[in-house]
C-alpha cells in the first residue's frame, strides 16, 4: 500500500517557487503534502474537498471524530467558511495574533466538509506564521486542512526527519525545511460563544490572551487537561504524544523530585535503562540514567519547543521507562505540561 512520496527540500529564506508550485498542484489535485509551519509540521490537503481530507485521516490513522484545523493565508479566504461575519472580538484576536500559533473556533458555514469539522457546527481556523506555509496556501488558492504530521498517537513532528520517519510512503509529498520555531502546536480558542474558552494551550499563552480579552474574557476548558479520549474499554491504553516506554511525571519540590527519581535509578541499576527528562538545573543529579534536559526552567518556551524531539529521542535510545520532572504551569509551561501529561497518559506521582 506504500505510496511514492516525493521529498522536496525548501529554504524558508529563499523559497524555490517552482518546487513549491509542484506542491500546490498536488493540493489542487486533491493529494496530500506535508508542510512546515511555525508550530509543528502539518499534513495538508484541500480543506474544501471531502476526498482530499479523507486522505489525511487515512495517512495518520486518525479517528474520524477528531476535527481538523483549516489553514488560510488571508482573511478573505476564511469568509466562505464562516456562518457569520467576524465580530469585534475575533477581529481583535486576529489583529493581535495572526499570522501565528492561535487557532480560532468559529460557527461554520455549509461549505465546510463534514469530515473537516467531524460533524460539529464549528470550524477551527488559523493563519500560520511561516513563509512556506503561507505561500503554499496562496499558490494552491484553497484553504489547507492540516493536523500535525505524526502517525496518530506519536509526538508531533518538529523536524523534517520526524516527518520522514512517520509519513514517508503515506503522502504524495513531504516539504523538508528547518526545525519548527515554536515546536508545540497552536493554542485552540473557542470563540463560538460569549466567553472564549481555551480548548488546548499552545504557542499563544493564556496571559497573552488575557491582555487582549481581559481576565474574565477567557477561561481554560475544564476538560483541557483531562483524559478526554480516555479508553472506553479498560486495558486500552490512552496514547497521545506517547513515547514507546512508559512515562511517569514526578511532581513536587525540586529536592523531593530528585530524591524520588534517584531512588528509582538506584533500585533498578540492573533491571533496565532508565530515561530521565529534566531541566538544565537538575541534569547533573541523575547519574546512571539516560538523562535528557529540555533546557532551563527559566526558558520553558524553549522547553516546550524541545519536548517532542526529546520524547522521540527516548524512543531512539530505547529506554525501558522514563521519569519526567514536572514544570511550572504558567506562560509556555502550561502547554508544555499539557503535552507532557498526555504523553504520560496522566501518570503522575506527587512527592
Ligand atoms: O499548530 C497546530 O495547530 C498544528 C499545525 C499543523 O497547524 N496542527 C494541529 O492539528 O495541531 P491537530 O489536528 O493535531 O490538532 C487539532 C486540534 C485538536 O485538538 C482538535 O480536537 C481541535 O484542534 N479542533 C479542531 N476543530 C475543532 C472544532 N471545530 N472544535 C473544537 N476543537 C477543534
Ligand atoms: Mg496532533
Amino acid at each position: 500500500m506504500a505510496m511514492n512520496t516525493e521529498i522536496v527540500e525548501l529554504n524558508e529564506q529563499n523559497i524555490d517557487i517552482e518546487k513549491l508550485m509542484r506542491a500546490a498542484k498536488i493540493i489542487q489535485n486533491l493529494g496530500t503534502v506535508v508542510l512546515p509551519t511555525e508550530t509543528v509540521y502539518g499534513l495538508g490537503a484541500n480543506a474544501l474537498s471531502s476526498t482530499a481530507v479523507n486522505k489525511i485521516f487515512f495517512a495518520k490513522g486518525r479517528p474520524s471524530d477528531n476535527p481538523l484545523i483549516v489553514h488560510v493565508c488571508s482573511i478573505e479566504m476564511m469568509e466562505d467558511l464562516l456562518k457569520e461575519p467576524l465580530d469585534l472580538r475575533a477581529k481583535r484576536l486576529i489583529k493581535a495574533f495572526w499570522p501565528g500559533p492561535l487557532t480560532l473556533v468559529f460557527k461554520r458555514s455549509d461549505k465546510v466538509p463534514l469530515e473537516v469539522c467531524a460533524h460539529l457546527d464549528t470550524v477551527a481556523i488559523r493563519m500560520p506564521d511561516h513563509p512556506i506555509a503561507l505561500k503554499l496556501i496562496e499558490l494552491a488558492n484553497v484553504p489547507i486542512a492540516a493536523p500535525s504530521a505524526n502517525v496518530s498517537g506519536k509526538p508531533s513532528p518538529t523536524m523534517a526527519e520526524h516527518v520522514i520517519q512517520d509519513m514517508n510512503g503515506r503522502v504524495d509529498m513531504i516539504i523538508s525545511a528547518d526545525r519548527s520555531r515554536i515546536g508545540v502546536e497552536s493554542t485552540v480558542l473557542d470563540i463560538s460563544s460569549p466567553v472564549a474558552v481555551v480548548l488546548r494551550p499552545g504557542g499563544v499563552t493564556l496571559e497573552q490572551l488575557q491582555e487582549v480579552l481581559g481576565k474574565d474574557g477567557v477561561i481554560l476548558d475544564k476538560m483541557m487537561d483531562d483524559v478526554v479520549d480516555k479508553p472506553r474499554s479498560p486495558g486500552m491504553k490512552y496514547t497521545h504524544y506517547a513515547p514507546n516506554a512508559p512515562l511517569l511525571i514526578v511532581r513536587g519540590e525540586r529536592e523531593k523530585i530528585i530524591d524520588y527519581v534517584k531512588g528509582k535509578i538506584e533500585k533498578s541499576v540492573s533491571s533496565g535503562l532508565i530515561g530521565v527528562l529534566c531541566s538544565d538545573e537538575t541534569k547533573s543529579e541523575y547519574q546512571g540514567a539516560h538523562v535528557i534536559s529540555i533546557g532551563s526552567v527559566h526558558r520553558l518556551d524553549q522547553g516546550a519547543s524541545n519536548l517532542f524531539a526529546v520524547l522521540r529521542e527516548f524512543d531512539r535510545i530505547g529506554v525501558d521507562v522514563i521519569f519526567a520532572e514536572a514544570f511550572a504551569e504558567d506562560e509556555m509551561g502550561l502547554a508544555l505540561m499539557n503535552r507532557l501529561k498526555k504523553a504520560a497518559g496522566f501518570n503522575i506521582v506527587d512527592v
